[in-house]
């Protein structure tokens, strides 16, 4: 009897299918996420997205794969289903950059000011917004607000200024920021478009402000790769975490993707595995809640934005 022998991966990808299966689970994966983890999952997208299929999938588990506040929110719009994230410390940064306490306090200062936050927010925060928006909708989301309102937008100071140049409207602004986007520099892009005149640039508007004035055109993750796949150039230089480049790649074989910089790695997004994936589809962990009291009023701000959306 001759023996055949399959690579671990193989095996892996093998028993996730039929925990999933089992479990009525449906894996949901951003665009930042290992390759490994994209090829698995039945959804692959940008936050936007990524918030409307939890909101109208009829799984009974949601396995989340991408960062903390992502998980959160998939929570908040199917509190009916199970939410479970492959590991418990995945979290984002510049979510942490602001609390909800913090929040009050500027609010304090601006009484009759709206609040604007960034999906990228936990939900305590978003408890404490008017509205949410991500990166594919801040600029309808803000133009939705009246003109002569006051608007604090959080925490994410570089897609705000972006959003301001977009509309031509000054906003309050919270001094968050992406460790990872801010890795990105203009001098590097500066050297790219002359080492390759032909390529379009493509960047995320969590971008600082001098990278997105050198850029062809600025979107979401999703936007993004929408974006290359309909243009009629063949090279591109991509402004963003590095994890998108493989689906870009993968859906646009004929194409050159080249990141402004290897450093643009998000090293939340990679603690998810394959191997940590199956496991939590075994142990059902790690689970994901949010307190009713906040989940009430965070539902709110995020529902405000998917009803524009
Ligand atoms: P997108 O909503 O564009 O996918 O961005 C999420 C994110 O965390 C970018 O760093
Ligand atoms: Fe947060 Fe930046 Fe990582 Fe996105 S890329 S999850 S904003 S740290």
């Amino acid at each position: 009897m001759r023996l055949e022998y399959k690579a671990v991966s193989d095996l892996i990808i093998e028993k996730i299918s039929e925990l999933k299966k089992k479990n009525n689970a449906v894996i949901l994966a951003h665009n930042y996420q290992r390759g490994e983890i994209q090829d698995v999952a039945d959804f692959v997208g940008d936050s936007l997205g990524l918030s409307q299929q939890a909101a109208k999938t009829d799984a009974d588990l949601i396995v989340f794969c991408g960062v903390h506040f992502m998980a959160e929110t998939a929570a908040l719009l199917s509190p009916d289903k199970t939410v479970i994230m492959p590991d418990e410390h995945a979290g984002c940064p510049m979510a942490s950059m602001i609390t909800a306490r913090e929040l009050k306090e500027k609010k304090k200062l601006y009484p009759n000011a709206k609040v604007v936050c960034y999906v990228n927010t936990t939900a305590a925060v978003k408890a404490e917004s008017d509205i949410c928006c991500t990166s594919s909708n801040a600029v309808k989301i803000v133009s939705s607000l009246p003109e002569d309102a006051e608007i604090i937008f959080v925490p994410d100071k570089s897609l705000g200024a972006y959003v301001s140049s977009c509309l031509g409207r000054e906003m309050i602004y919270w001094e968050g920021y992406c460790p990872t986007h801010h890795r990105i520099l203009a001098e590097q892009i500066v050297k790219m478009k002359s080492d390759h005149p032909e390529a379009e640039v493509v960047v995320h508007p969590e971008c600082t402000p001098d990278v997105i004035a050198l850029a062809d055109h600025v979107a979401s993750t999703t936007g993004i790769l929408n974006y290359v796949q309909s243009s009629n150039s063949r090279e591109f230089v991509i402004g963003t975490e590095i994890g998108i480049l493989h689906r870009m790649k993968k859906e646009n074989p004929d194409k050159t993707f080249m990141p402004v910089t290897p450093l643009s790695d998000c090293p939340n997004m990679k603690l998810n595995t394959l191997e940590k994936l199956l496991w939590s589809l075994e142990d059902f962990q790690f689970v994901v809640t949010v307190p009713e009291d906040i989940a009430v009023e965070a539902r709110k701000a995020i529902q405000r934005m998917l009803d524009l959306s």
